[in-house]
């Protein structure tokens, strides 16, 4: 099967000449778009309308129609595989994911098993073959899943927002026992992104969003790790075709060589690190994704647009640089502000790359 008509997205991941910077922005169908809102009040909630394949296709598909975007993320979420682990997940408005079930009892920790995604996570894996048959070869389309660190957080803690302590107290009091979720959860992970990858991903990206509370010492024993027995475990070839990784610790600046060590082909960077800096790093061994404060977006398209500038300049000139925020796209974010930086990414990356 041949590559995308657009395939900036997938060159730049492997570091392949391209014309311009590629752009995708995290959490790009949500609810900064009315039409997103619109769909998720005919599904009746969030959860199911990442349960039903036709409307995820739907939302996935919004933010293509209105900008001018150089890759899909299939919409989904990352706490699909505990949810899947029977833990009852269910979403409290204005307060974010919670977990009936939370893991607490050494029993519960050893009771635990790897989902099977086929029998399981169906859902997921419909969403994603329909979106890539709605894709028609025009963009690629990404699949993703949470780290094994980042899971078991939400399925420790229970709940968003907490300060960690649970995770935290069972790693230093207990750590056997965190190793035990850690090494069952990188096993569901490894399933269910070689499935995603089965039922059409071209890219597959690895959300490490809580890597970064840990301490310096712990981050490679409790987080890299097990994303490098993942990365290790994945399906690298489809169809003739290289499928690129890419691994995003939210906080990781302080450990970028052993990332770029892990195996993957991109390192996703937050808005906390400067890319440029980033590159003189780790730029000749991986790519680079990011790195836009999300707040930046709440201003206006002028300011957009200087901000998307300096990213730019900073990264310099060459290949190698998937644009994208540092984390996920604020719901208090102006469409046109979103406009205003695609617009800006391709026009003022193109000098960068002749
Ligand atoms: O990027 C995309 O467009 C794909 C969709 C996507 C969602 N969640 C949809 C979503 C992706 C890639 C995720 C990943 C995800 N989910 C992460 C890792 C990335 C990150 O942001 O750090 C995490 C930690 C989660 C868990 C999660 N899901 C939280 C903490 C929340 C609540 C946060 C909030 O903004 O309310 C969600 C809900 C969620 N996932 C929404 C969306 C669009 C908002 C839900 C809604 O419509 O009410």
């Amino acid at each position: 099967m041949s590559r995308p008509r657009n395939d900036t997205f997938l060159r730049a991941l492997l570091r392949e000449p391209t014309p311009y910077t590629p752009i995708w922005i995290m959490r790009q169908a949500g609810r900064y778009l009315p039409e997103y809102n619109q769909t998720r009040a005919r599904a009746g909630s969030f959860l199911e309308l990442c349960r039903n394949p036709d409307l995820a296709t739907e939302v996935t598909l919004q933010p293509l129609a209105r900008f001018a975007l150089d890759a899909a993320i299939v919409f989904s979420d990352i706490l699909t595989i505990p949810d899947a682990m029977g833990l009852g997940l269910h979403f409290v408005e204005g307060e974010g994911p919670q977990f009936e079930r939370p893991l607490r009892e050494e029993w519960e920790i050893k009771n635990l098993v790897a989902p099977d995604p086929v029998e399981h996570l169906s859902y997921v894996l419909d969403a994603v073959a329909q979106v890539r048959k709605a894709l028609a070869g025009e963009v690629p389309l990404i699949g993703f899943a949470g780290s094994p660190f980042t899971l078991a957080c939400y399925m420790i803690e229970g709940k968003s927002g907490t300060d960690f302590s649970t995770v935290k107290k069972m790693l230093y009091a207990r750590p056997e026992l965190l190793h035990h979720i850690l090494a069952i959860n990188a096993q569901a992970v490894t399933a269910y992104l070689n499935a995603q990858i089965e039922s059409g991903a071209q890219a597959v990206m690895l959300f490490d969003t809580w890597g970064g509370i840990l301490a310096s010492n712990a981050y490679e024993r409790f987080s890299l790790n097990y994303m490098k027995e993942v990365l290790g475990g994945l399906c690298r070839v489809r169809d003739g075709q290289r499928i690129p990784t890419v691994l995003f610790t939210k906080g990781g600046g302080l450990w970028l060589e052993s990332i770029a060590a892990s195996g993957c082909d991109a390192v996703g960077l937050d808005w906390t690190i400067d890319i440029g800096v980033a590159r003189q790093r780790i730029g000749s061994q991986v790519a680079l994704q990011g790195n836009l404060d999300p707040a930046v977006l709440l201003s206006s398209p002028a300011v957009v647009r200087d901000g998307a500038a300096e990213v730019l300049a900073s990264f310099g000139r060459g290949f190698g640089h998937v644009f994208n925020l540092g984390h996920g796209i604020s719901q208090f974010t102006p469409p046109e502000n979103v406009q205003a930086l695609i617009d800006a990414v391709h026009e003022i990356s193109r000098p960068y790359h002749v």
